[in-house]
């Protein structure tokens, strides 16, 4: 379970956890009531009516006793009655516990006397001098005990029941958020172009229907955006034909020199702008070919003829061919091979180009041993115009647009980047084209 889907359980188990919660303590309170309001040892006068009762059958059967008297009683209120005068013991039914095991609370109002339970049942004791007796006033029934076990029994599986079909129930009503999260995250990868199921009425349909509205309001300004950038970069380009054209015309001086330096830097962020721009259009289509990746490796690596700290191939084979768009792969690797010369030290380590062939992809690395990245920096290298040093000068760099445009052309790849880095150590930028079929 990852974190994010971990959340999702959290709130789950939370409301899952409060319908337990209550449940509990509503069968707890429950069972507190029933014990408060159906045991009447909590009810001193109900021992006391007890007790009274219980005095009025003593009389009743009298001293010495009435044995007659005390079996129609004993009948006829149906309590079992134990009886000892002057050592002669008589009971009126079976199982009445015997007088040496009594042990019951002194019941202080009446001399003689004591009341309270024992595991046959409410009883009533009375001693005088060689008379004993005891009446079982009000009997435990085995019966009873069962039925309230059975009935527990019964109120359990009641609740683990209800708490087994809220839990699927509370699954069901919390599957949007399970939706919403995917979608979110779906956002976050930059896939703006979703559509948020909208099965509900209630809040939760309501935040898939702004969710809905946010993502599309987001993506028309993101298309805005790109059609600023789309019409400036057309709007600059005449321009700056125009100028350079104008600048054969004067004079060679440094000063034309730096200009026409600047021209150029002008006129490539141009490029990688309008090339990211087709890559995003429907014409911009790539020219599959089986490449060399050696070759054209290679190619780029002479363009940049005696630049330091050097590149160098590391174990790559030079046979293998990967279908791919030549010119595009050509403008991927003049970027990071130039980027991974120009964070480096000139006397440091050359670069490393490494290849890696798995199952069903290549993977290409490409290490320097530069300044690095900052970690916090990492993911937004691939943002258009994006530069962790924002000073930007001709040594340094471009416009920050080589990353965001090395991104474009793996995905059109069907192939993934990613940037590995540690500050002052160097940076690794790892390329896996894929082997499959790219169209
Ligand atoms: N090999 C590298 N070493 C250090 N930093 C790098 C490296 N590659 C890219 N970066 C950082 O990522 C930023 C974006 O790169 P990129 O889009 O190519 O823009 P730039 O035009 O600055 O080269 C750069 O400004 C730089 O700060
Ligand atoms: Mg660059």
């Amino acid at each position: 379970m990852n974190i994010l889907s971990g959340l999702r359980s959290k709130l789950f188990l939370k409301i899952s956890l409060i319908f337990v919660i209550s449940l509990t303590t509503i069968l707890i309170s429950t069972m507190a009531v029933h014990r408060i309001f159906f045991m009447p040892k909590r009810f001193p006068g109900f021992i006391r009516n007890i007790v009274n009762h219980a005095n009025y059958m003593i009389k009743d059967i009298g001293i010495p006793p009435d044995l007659k008297m005390a079996e129609k009683i004993s009948h006829k209120m149906k309590v079992p009655i134990r009886i000892n005068f002057e050592g002669k013991e008589w009971e009126s039914d079976s199982g009445i516990p015997e007088f040496n095991s009594i042990d019951l609370p002194d019941y202080k109002n009446f001399e003689g006397f004591s009341a309270g339970f024992n595991e046959k049942g409410l009883c009533v004791y009375y001693v005088k001098d060689s008379y004993k007796i005891l009446l079982v006033m009000h009997e435990k029934k085995e019966g009873f005990r069962k039925v309230v076990n059975s009935l527990i029994i019964l109120l359990l599986s009641f609740a683990i029941l209800i708490i087994i079909v809220l839990y699927f129930f509370i699954r069901w009503l919390l599957r949007p958020v399970k939706v919403l999260k995917e979608g979110v995250d779906q956002v976050s990868a930059g896939n703006l172009n979703i559509e948020m199921p909208v099965r509900s009425t209630d809040e939760l349909g309501q935040l898939a229907v702004s969710f809905n509205s946010m993502t599309s309001r987001i993506s028309d300004m993101i298309t805005s955006r790109d059609q600023l950038l789309r019409d400036v970069s057309h709007e600059l380009r005449s321009p700056l034909t125009r100028i350079k054209v104008g600048m054969e015309l004067i004079e060679d001086s440094k000063v034309k020199h730096g200009i026409l330096e600047d021209i150029a830097e002008v006129d490539m962020m141009i490029s990688e702008l309008l090339e990211t721009d087709r890559l995003n259009s429907r014409f911009g289509k790539l020219k599959i070919e089986k490449t060399n990746i050696f070759q054209l490796i290679s190619v780029v690596i002479k363009e940049f003829g005696s630049m330091k700290p050097g590149i160098k191939f590391d174990n790559f084979p030079d046979d293998l061919e990967l279908d791919l768009d030549m010119e595009r792969v050509l403008i991927l690797f003049r970027n990071i091979l130039s980027n991974a010369l120009r964070y480096s030290d000139e006397n440091g380590e050359p670069v490393r180009i490494k290849c890696e062939k798995r199952k069903n992809e290549v993977v290409i690395d490409v290490c320097d041993s530069g300044i690095g990245i900052p970690e916090d920096e990492l993911i937004n290298i691939f943002e258009p115009f994006y530069r962790v040093d924002k000073s930007r000068s001709r040594e340094t760099g471009g416009y920050g647009l080589g990353m965001s445009l090395s991104k474009k052309i793996m995905d059109a790849h069907k192939g993934q980047i990613f940037v590995k880095s540690s500050p002052g150590k160097g940076t690794c930028i790892k390329l896996n084209f894929p082997t499959g079929s790219i169209n």
